[in-house]
């Protein structure tokens, strides 16, 4: 259990100084900002999907504990799980009932608890998911809020009453009709709903909500979470005047969306009442419009955040294919900014995105393997801390559903509805659908090529992905050059290089087409990344010196560890050592 810190000061430093001495490997040189969080290898954890032991045909916190052993094996250090609170599951746990509760698919409050300290016993730390710009239709504060105007509650939410007129236009990202206000006639008012009406925004604007909010902060951080993710927060506050925009916003609706005033008043008291004094870390969910916001959101100094956790690089696979110049030159550029102060996240993918490798890599038979290896490489030598999401360890693929009756996701059926009632070019929309769905991205973890990929004894909650039999758990474990042993192999050389943690990133030959090539500098200490990101041999030409490195990993074989190569196989990914 985790108390919050009464004095800051000689108690900080010394947990300071516990905090690093428990950091599991290596003892990275003197850094005057050194942070768990920095040298952290998050694993996403999205546990609809994972493992059910009840048969239910949903993932649940017995199935995770049931996995522990595999996830320290993976060689991570902390979880982030996806919403795990009681919830009518519109959109699977992100529309929240009750703050405090356990949905009860999922197990209780004691598999939590189990779960947390199995988690810590292994030197694994826990961040949750904190989704509080908005709440479930069903939680008690909405009940109440809806049920007359002069209810207590009804400042919770944003309304605007009808005699009005209809309020200003705001665009709705998961509605079928694209609109973010909803008629409700029990009170003859509309309320606001970014994302679907069954998840209505709170208004942050008042004070009681804050402080809620934080209340609910505190019981998770007493119960000894390490760390929290906002969901959705840069949306949090809003002008309650509900002013016009412009037409056509929603084309460009961040703009107007994110980071409105109040939001940084709104973080830096949550920084004092919860984040300080629980010495809990924090990751926000987007970074707002610009690099200036991002700052904003993470400089130490500024007491709010730790690290930001932008959508730029995630962004760029589109239905069609990706540039690899716009890939170095977005993450370069995020990096520059981000040089001297700040912290990044580095991820492919996540439960918002279809899978990495069909995104980014090659998921055909014959380059699945080395691309996911590849990805995995770039995702743990960046500079940034990385999250690496479940399933993307195995190379787990798209689905490749081909009616939209197989989908479960309310941003695909929503958004299917919007596109008929426009008449849209549905054949269009469905391709669309099908490469870049969040259902993709959820289907149940394939442990063996068993029933249902040893995911569960009942009829799974999304189907499994055909492929379980050559893609599983069981068989990669027992295979040197799976996926699964390269990404094992690729944590282990993260947490014993610093360099790989803390050092610079500098980019090598940015206009080669093929090969993403950069080194990461930490001193005297410098290590080469070479990964050829096409199904073609690549050559190229190292600047003088470099040739001499030696070979750490890479995805190929069979390349002697010890000698860089001078051309690379496709897809292939080489880290060495240089002198
Ligand atoms: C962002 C989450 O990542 C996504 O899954 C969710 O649908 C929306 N926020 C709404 O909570």
């Amino acid at each position: 259990m985790r108390r919050p810190l009464k004095t800051p000061g000689i108690v900080l430093i010394l947990l300071l100084v516990l905090a690093c001495s428990e950091t599991p490997e290596p003892q990275a040189p003197a850094q005057p900002d050194r942070e768990w969080w920095k040298e952290a290898i998050i694993y996403q954890l999205y546990p609809r999907s994972f493992k059910d032991t009840d048969g239910d045909g949903v993932g649940d916190l017995k199935g995770i504990i049931q996995e522990l052993d595999y996830l320290q094996e993976l060689g991570i250090t902390a979880v982030w799980l996806n919403p795990i609170y009681a919830s009518p599951n519109a959109d699977n746990g992100y529309d929240v009932s009750d703050y405090r509760a356990i949905m009860s698919e999922f197990g209780t409050m004691e598999d939590f608890d189990r779960m947390l300290e199995g988690m810590h016993q292994r030197g694994i730390r826990l961040i949750m998911d904190i989704v509080v710009n908005h709440s479930s239709e069903e939680h008690p504060w909405f009940v109440a809020s809806r049920s007359s105007r002069d209810n207590p509650y009804r400042d919770y939410y944003h309304w605007w009453p009808a005699e009005k007129g209809k309020p200003p236009y705001r665009y709705s990202l998961f509605d079928a009709a694209g609109d973010a206000w909803k008629y409700d006639s029990l009170t003859d008012a509309y309320y606001l709903h970014y994302f679907s009406s069954q998840q209505p925004d709170l208004k942050w604007e008042n004070p009681k909500v804050r402080q809620e909010v934080y209340d609910i902060m505190r019981f998770w951080a007493e119960k000894g979470v390490d760390g929290f993710r906002l969901d959705a927060f840069q949306f949090a506050a809003k002008d309650t005047t509900y002013p016009e925009f412009p037409e056509g916003f929603e084309k460009d609706f961040i703009q107007y969306y994110a980071m409105q005033d109040g939001l940084h008043e709104y973080l830096k008291e949550m920084n004092r009442e919860v984040l300080a004094p629980y010495q809990v870390m924090s990751v926000s969910e987007g970074a707002g419009r610009n690099f200036e916001d991002a700052h904003m959101l993470v400089d130490a100094d500024r007491e709010e955040l730790d690290m930001a956790y932008a959508f730029d690089g995630v962004d760029i696979p589109k239905y069609g294919g990706y540039e690899l110049d716009t890939m170095k030159s977005v993450f370069g550029r995020w990096d520059a900014q981000f040089a001297e102060k700040g912290w990044l996240s580095i991820f492919l993918s996540n439960h918002d995105q279809a899978r990495m490798v069909s995104r980014w890599g090659n998921d055909s038979p014959e380059f699945r393997r080395a691309s996911a290896s590849l990805l995995n490489t770039f995702i743990l030598t960046m500079r940034g801390t990385p999250y690496c999401y479940y399933g993307d360890e195995l190379g787990m693929t798209n689905i490749d559903f081909d009616s939209i009756s197989d989908y479960q996701d309310i941003a695909a059926l929503n958004g299917y509805q919007k596109a008929l009632s426009e008449g849209a070019d549905m054949e269009a929309f469905m391709q669309q659908l099908n490469f870049s769905s969040r259902d993709n991205g959820r289907t149940p973890m394939q442990w063996t090529s068993g029933p249902q990929a040893g995911f569960t004894e009942g009829q799974p909650w999304l189907p499994v992905n055909a492929n379980k039999d050559r893609i599983n758990v069981a068989m990669q474990e027992n295979d040197p050059e799976s996926v699964l042993n390269h990404f094992k192999r690729l944590t282990r050389l993260r947490r014993e290089n610093p360099a790989l943690i803390y050092g610079d990133y500098a980019l090598l030959d940015a206009g080669h087409p093929k090969i993403y090539a950069y080194t990461r500098t930490l001193g005297d200490e410098r290590i080469l990344v070479l990964l050829n990101f096409s199904a073609e041999v690549a050559d190229f030409t190292l600047p003088s010196g470099m040739d001499q490195g030696e070979v750490l990993i890479t995805n190929v074989s069979p390349v002697p560890v010890g000698m860089l190569p001078d051309t690379l196989l496709p897809w292939q990914a080489v880290v060495a050592r240089l002198p």
